[in-house]
């Protein structure tokens, strides 16, 4: 069965906004359009339930609940138990908070296996605690291909890593980290496992209980709802890191991460993704399946659709003498989140593909590392074209006649 992709983009208001008429969207691994339920719940709680929520009138208790539904309905669809997921600002701000846990939990000698793949957000946070006596491991991608070799991996680690960390998948490289995989080989050596999630999510929510590691990171403004990091932090790990909340609420492991009060309007909002993905399962025939086997059709119907639009993508960028394609040229590898070096500074070339109708980026995207590790100047950046399941073959056409033109 395909994606119906006239479904999909029928619950999508930008995709009948006249203001945004005539524009193809390629920016999406910045931040993804917003789905109706998302919009609908929001605006529900600015105008019926914006109080403090918790007490017992109504609109207080409503606006509790919802906060309630949407960790409950997200972590059923996640594979993992209600009090592990948890809201935060920003994936960034949750990998912060994690380090400052980290810190206090490890001893001096100890050691953390970072990337040189990933974004920032899952990098720097990390790193920094080198300045607190914990040894920085860097596992480090191949200069030419971006790839992680977990092979790599295994002759970094010792009884001294607590922790490895590395991407989903990256958001310059765009290849998919085999997470199962990496996971049993850091478990094996008795590391726990922080995996930024925020690149694949966007592409079909994973199954984190299945997939193994102790921490899965993503942003909800890039996976079609509002602007939140959701964080998982399975209960073992939890347990164990001190407590980074009001020490009131240590007992609470969702609240023991999150040192911010929550956007309550924004948490609640957060269950019309679920809503999205079990409107999208039924109308695929799969409104009987249990919570995590509406996600993994709606990921399988997603992945099918965005690989198929995306071979070609990669087919007509792959040869071109001045243009460099990061990451595997085969779509079924990778997410379509297509980075380009130019022999040029990719912004102004993004500016003139605007002018062609197609929205897109250029930059270093804070992926300063991996652009360096593969030879590539930050400050050049390269041309980012993103997409996601939303995206129409009529899109893709107009992507490719615009990149003739501009490349
Ligand atoms: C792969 C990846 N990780 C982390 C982040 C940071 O997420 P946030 O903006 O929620 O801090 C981004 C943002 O672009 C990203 O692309």
């Amino acid at each position: 069965m395909a994606l119906d992709i006239d479904f999909v983009r029928s619950q999508f208001p930008a995709f009948s906004e006249p203001t945004l008429a005539g524009q193809a969207f390629f920016e999406n691994a910045g931040g993804s359009y917003t789905c109706a339920s998302v919009i609908d719940r929001l605006m529900r709680f600015y105008r019926e339930r914006k109080v403090q929520p918790y007490s017992a009138y109504a609109p207080s208790r409503l606006g509790g609940e919802e906060m309630d539904e949407a960790r409950v309905r997200l972590s059923a669809m996640l594979g993992v138990e209600t009090d592990e997921l948890s809201f935060g600002p920003s994936t960034t701000q949750n990998t912060y908070v994690l380090a400052q846990a980290f810190r206090q939990w490890m001893s001096p000698g100890e050691a953390i296996v970072v990337t040189n793949q990933d974004h920032e957000a899952n990098s720097g946070p990390w790193r920094r605690l080198a300045n607190e006596g914990i040894e920085i491991r860097e596992w480090q991608i191949d200069p030419e291909s971006g790839r992680l070799n977990p092979e790599d991996l295994e002759t970094l680690l010792d009884e001294k890593v607590r922790l490895v960390c590395f991407p989903h998948c990256s958001n310059v490289v765009g290849e998919i980290n085999p997470v199962i995989e990496i996971t049993a080989i850091a478990h094996a050596a008795g590391a726990f496992v922080c995996v930024d999630g925020v690149s694949y999510a966007p592409h079909g929510f994973p199954n984190i209980g299945n997939l193994g590691p102790d921490i899965y990171l993503f942003s909800s403004y890039k996976t079609y709802g509002p602007h939140q990091g959701i964080m998982v932090v399975r209960r073992a790990l939890g347990a164990l890191l001190p407590n980074q909340g009001h020490h009131f609420n240590g007992d609470t492991l969702y609240k023991r991460f999150t040192p911010a009060g929550p956007d309550h309007a924004q948490v609640a909002a957060c269950a019309g993704m679920v809503d999205y993905v079990d409107a999208l399962a039924a109308h695929h025939g799969g409104g009987d399946l249990a919570a995590t086997g509406r996600a993994e059709l709606t990921h399988d119907l997603m992945r099918a659709h965005e690989t198929r639009l995306l071979q070609p993508v990669l087919d007509a960028v792959k040869s071109r003498n001045a243009v460099r394609l990061l990451g595997p040229d085969q779509a079924e590898r990778r997410a379509p989140t297509v980075a380009l070096a130019l022999n040029r500074p990719a912004e102004p070339v993004a500016a003139e593909l605007s002018s062609h109708g197609i929205n897109c980026g250029g930059g270093d995207f804070y992926a300063q590392r991996p652009l360096e590790a593969m030879g590539i100047d930050p400050g050049q950046g390269v041309l980012r074209l993103s997409f996601t399941h939303y995206t129409s073959q009529a899109e893709i056409d107009r992507l490719l006649n615009a990149l003739e033109d501009v490349l």
